[in-house]
């Protein structure tokens, strides 16, 4: 990608930031985000439900407010009932309510793998925007969803969970991250964004170097799902490709200690759909955080590490 010209621009590509940030008046931006993927669960209401709690975590994660969506779809009416994709619709109606905004439009092409996604816009002060890239030494690092769903999904497509294992799995990557953003910004931390693709590792390694900072994580604070836990415990091959690509990247950067297992290094390193906010937080207001994800209900309020020297720009140490 060129680089950006227009000095209006206040969040382009440079940090891999959640979102883009425009400036329209001294104490007003406009913030745009896309995402779109292809089915993660079998049922269709659910899927459109995760795919738009997905796409509102970007906004979610530089704590601006959503105005308004567009839908993004990929579906073939020739290979597929519609009535699947008026669900997947439904789905995503039905959550984007929750968040408190319409979807007002949106387009759909053919495509034989179905897709589904959202294009948001979201407003918030330029003074205001929580950045990935303003992490301070000493940070509390927070994270607000357990890992796993690249393991449970994955197992869900072969045939290896279902039941209870599906349900915990649709009810944390639905779960909007609306009230941690919420309660991060009445706090004031320092940076934030959200798990997805790159797994933790890979999104606090953005942090990290956007920032100009080392991070220590303790692996036993981490929280996982215990589902993933036990699937990758019997089978490393249960993690999908994207997982093991991400930690083959990570490890230029992470330090692992030895007494760290291959199983938990994957989950470390897992893709997530929909994942939870990593906030970093000033060390005096880490209590007064944790009290406020409490309060705002999210599914998990985990201290997991710490930012830690300039001189180890970038290098993320991980240790029991
Ligand atoms: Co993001
Ligand atoms: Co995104």
């Amino acid at each position: 990608m060129p680089p950006v010209a227009d000095p209006n621009v206040l969040v382009g590509i440079n940090t891999g930031d959640d979102c883009a940030a425009y400036r329209i008046s001294d104490d007003l931006a406009i913030i745009q985000t896309v995402d779109f993927f292809t089915p993660v669960v079998d049922d269709p209401y659910d899927y459109g439900a995760i795919a738009v709690a997905n796409s509102l975590s970007d906004i979610y994660a530089m704590g601006a407010r959503p105005l308004f969506a567009l839908n993004v779809v990929g579906f073939h009416s020739k290979e597929l009932p519609l009535e699947i994709l008026t669900q997947i619709m439904r789905g995503g109606v039905d959550k984007a309510r929750e968040a408190g905004i319409d979807i007002v439009g949106g387009h759909t092409v053919d495509d034989k793998e179905p897709k589904y996604g959202l294009a948001v816009t979201g407003m918030i002060d330029p003074a205001d925007i929580v950045y990935n890239s303003t992490a301070q030494v000493g940070d509390v690092l927070f994270l607000t969803k357990p890992l796993g769903i690249g393991v449970i999904t994955t197992a869900i497509k072969r045939g290896l969970a279902g039941g209870p294992v599906v349900e915990r799995a649709v009810e944390v990557m639905c779960a909007l991250n609306l009230a941690a953003s919420e309660a991060m910004v009445s706090v004031g931390i320092n940076a934030c964004t959200d798990i997805t693709g790159y797994g933790l590792l890979g999104h606090m390694g953005e942090m990290t170097r956007g920032s100009g900072v080392g991070a220590r994580i303790h692996a036993r604070d981490v929280p996982v799902m215990q589902a993933a836990r036990d699937l990758i415990g019997a089978d490393l091959k249960i993690a999908p490709g994207g997982t093991v690509n991400n930690l083959e990247y990570v490890s230029s950067f992470v330090d692992f200690d030895p007494s760290i297992s291959e199983a938990e290094r994957l989950l470390l390193a897992d893709a997530q759909t929909s994942g939870g906010l990593l906030i970093s937080c000033p060390p005096d207001k880490a209590d007064e955080l944790e009290a406020a994800l409490h309060e705002a209900g999210t599914i998990v309020a985990a201290r997991i590490g710490v930012m830690k020297t300039e001189d180890d720009i970038g290098r993320i140490d991980v240790v029991p």
